[in-house]
């Protein structure tokens, strides 16, 4: 299958592409720099050069494929609302260019919000819709277009899709501890997160485009739930700092953005992934990730 990347040069999307071109599909992978492009070029992979926001160039690149992978983000969180602007447009434009063919389209989204009170599964609907909303609204706004003929599949990231090379809310966590000389958890730290190793959630993001039916929820989740204090402590071992308490009301001080997010219950299930795919998540946890240094260069203590 020639597969359209977006965000093919990020951290899901790297890892992604090369278990498509292992599979033997071919890629054409956005990118909006020279890097990207000189980076995507040398796993193989066609490049079309564009931003996010040049929906002209992302129709293009979706109608001339036959599947489409969404994983870019600007991640731009002091401008939450231009970056969920963008991730709207971007996924409406490429279901847009899908309409009538039945090509599978898969959109990142996350687990964050989708339960109460215990882990989320692939049955909780997103409740996040319209522009003002989380992401944009744009699990949903990909689901409207399966009545028109597209086959979008959901891929709800774990909070944490970890491994070494990591530049995601662990090691922005990681980080704060150093800065800060002590590695923090919000308020009891009973609050738990998912988790998955990112090759296994790039095998699922392949294994959907492949087979998964329209309007799919897959859940990247091969650990339901780690108390965010034990990843607090797992931090603290590897900077050899102490572990502390941070009030919900400093979090945001204390951690910076990802303040809003490390106090939330992020936990959730894979089992109906698992049942419809037959995947079966083989990497590391996340706690031997952090023990085995894929978030530190150097101790500060
Ligand atoms: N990682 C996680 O744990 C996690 C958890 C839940 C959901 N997700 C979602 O999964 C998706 C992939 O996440 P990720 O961790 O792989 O993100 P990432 O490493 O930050 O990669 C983002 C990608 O988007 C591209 N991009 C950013 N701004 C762009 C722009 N203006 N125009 C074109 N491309 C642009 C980047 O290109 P450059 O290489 O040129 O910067 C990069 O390829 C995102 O939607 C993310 O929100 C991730």
């Amino acid at each position: 299958m020639h597969v359209f990347v977006t965000g093919a040069s990020g951290w899901i999307g790297s890892h992604t592409v090369d278990d498509l071109l292992a599979a033997g599909h071919t890629v054409t992978g956005l990118a909006r720099s020279d890097a990207s492009a000189a980076a995507l070029q040398a796993k193989g992979a066609a490049v079309l050069r564009g931003d996010l926001d040049d929906l002209d160039t992302i129709r293009r690149g979706a109608a001339e494929a036959e599947g489409v992978l969404h994983l870019a983000n600007k991640h731009d969180w002091a401008n939450a609302a231009a970056t969920n602007a963008s991730e709207r447009g971007a996924v409406e434009a490429i279901a847009e260019a899908l309409v009538g063919s039945d090509r599978p389209f898969v959109l990142a989204s996350g687990v964050a919000g989708l339960a109460q009170g215990r882990p989320s599964n692939e049955s909780d609907p997103n409740p996040f819709v319209g522009p003002d909303s989380m992401r944009g609204g744009s699990e949903n706004r990909g689901f409207d277009f399966v009545d028109q003929g597209v086959r979008t599949i959901a891929a709800r990231f774990s909070p944490t899709t970890h491994g070494i090379g990591d530049h995601g809310f662990i090691k922005v966590i990681a980080d704060a501890a150093r800065e800060r000389g002590v590695s923090g958890y919000v308020g009891e730290g009973t609050n738990s997160w998912a988790a998955v190793h990112v090759t296994d959630a790039a095998r699922l993001v392949r294994l959907g485009l492949e087979q998964a039916p329209a309007g799919s929820r897959l859940h990247a989740v091969a650990e339901t739930a780690i108390p965010t204090r034990a990843i607090a402590e797992a931090i603290g071992e590897g900077l050899g700092l102490p572990v502390t308490s941070i009030d919900p009301a400093d979090a945001v001080a204390h951690f910076g953005f990802i303040g809003q997010f490390f106090g939330m219950e992020m936990s959730a299930t894979s089992d109906e992934t698992r049942k419809l795919l037959g995947w079966e998540p083989t990497g590391p946890g996340l706690l031997e990730d952090i023990a085995a240094g894929a978030y530190f260069d150097v101790r500060v203590a």
